[in-house]
């Protein structure tokens, strides 16, 4: 794969976007991965695109009622969340259609060999890669596409993102230089805080996931107070005390988590908390995480139903979204065209 490149390069203005995909109810992970970031770089006052990417959803089966409702679901989470459809734009991927067009062009430019290293496609095929959809395989070239049709040089994720970024920046280099141009920038990704990647609360080495087939492994944002509470009561931990420095936490994956979790939710980092709870037993830490996460936690969840009484509401702000965010990836994409040699007499 090419070299790493300064980023961001100097002609390209700041400006971020993101996606969730809303292929399940959004988790605690979502949530300090990327959501709580989504909105700190909103009130940084740098321009935020956000994105429920729904075409990636249907990389694997979606019930099309389901995938509605879970669109809508995402939207809510968004607002709830602090995301304000005034100052960031905020809409479903399948709204504009620059994301499948530019997909389709950097199906052209990546190459099998790299989508075949994918570790999220490795996990997600399994021994059955020959059944999975196309899509599944095309997945990271559609995510480029999301974020450089909007040239956006910054990209907030959790840590398993990682490798799709790298990718993202390869196709953005081999696209430049296949065809002699600066036209798209070399993303950089924003990977911060305490809890890049928060583990399942039944086995510290599984990934939070909104497909888990345990609900005891996450917490849901729909969650309501007691169902926090009884989850993180019941989150496996180990027998020892809590130790005071964050390199005591090696080979605990269960207790680095949930301070982790502590730290993502307070905004603090994991030695902080330790300063705070280390010598201390499972039990006290315990109690005051569910006091935090209830704190933080619960109102999102009210605000949410409160938002999804209300559907028609919540696809108006998309509609608008997508009008904005078509806006800014019209002329990109006519350029793209440009550039490829596509004739353009309309
Ligand atoms: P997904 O739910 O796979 O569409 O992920 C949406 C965003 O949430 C991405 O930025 C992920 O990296 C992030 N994310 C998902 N699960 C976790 C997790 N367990 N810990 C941290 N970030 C996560
Ligand atoms: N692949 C991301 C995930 O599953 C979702 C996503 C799609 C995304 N397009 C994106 C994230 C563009 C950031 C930028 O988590």
């Amino acid at each position: 794969m090419a070299d790493a490149v300064q980023t961001p390069q100097a002609s390209f203005k700041p400006r971020i976007f993101s996606g969730i995909q809303p292929s399940g109810g959004l988790t605690l992970g979502n949530y300090l991965g990327a959501l709580k970031r989504f909105v700190e770089k909103q009130d940084e006052g740098i321009e935020t695109i956000y994105c429920l990417v729904d075409m990636h959803a249907i990389t694997v089966w979606q019930e099309p009622e389901r995938l509605r409702q879970q669109t809508r679901e995402g939207a809510a989470a968004f607002i709830a969340a602090g995301i304000d459809p005034k100052r960031s734009i905020l809409f479903n991927q399948s709204q504009v259609s620059a994301h499948a067009e530019l997909g389709w062009i950097f199906n052209c430019i990546a190459r099998m060999g790299w989508m075949s290293r994918m570790t999220q496609f490795k996990d997600k095929a399994g021994k059955n890669s020959e059944n999975v959809s196309l899509g599944l395989f095309a997945y990271p070239s559609l995510m480029a596409a999301d974020i450089l049709t909007y040239h956006a040089t910054m990209v907030p994720v959790g840590e398993d993102q990682k490798q799709h970024l790298e990718l993202c920046r390869d196709i953005a280099i081999k696209f430049n230089n296949d065809y002699g141009v600066n036209f798209f920038p070399v993303v950089e990704p924003l990977i911060e805080g305490a809890a890049t990647r928060v583990m399942s609360l039944r086995d510290g080495t599984k990934k939070m996931s909104k497909s888990d087939p345990s609900d005891q492994s996450r917490i849901n944002l729909t969650d309501d107070a007691d169902a926090i509470a009884q989850k993180i009561r019941k989150a496996k931990t180990d027998p020892e005390a809590l130790p005071s420095e964050e390199k005591g936490l090696e080979g605990r994956p269960e207790a680095e988590n949930l301070v982790g979790i502590y730290a993502g939710l307070s905004g603090t980092s994991k030695d902080a908390v330790l300063k705070q709870f280390g010598g201390g037993q499972f039990s006290g830490f315990k109690a005051a995480l569910v006091d935090l996460a209830v704190e933080k936690l619960a109102p999102i969840a009210d605000e949410m139903r409160r938002l999804l009484a209300d559907p028609s509401h919540i696809d108006a702000i998309l509609g608008e979204g997508a009008a904005r965010a078509d806006a800014i990836a019209a002329p990109i994409m006519r350029e793209v065209k440009d550039i490829v040699g596509f004739v353009r007499s309309r």
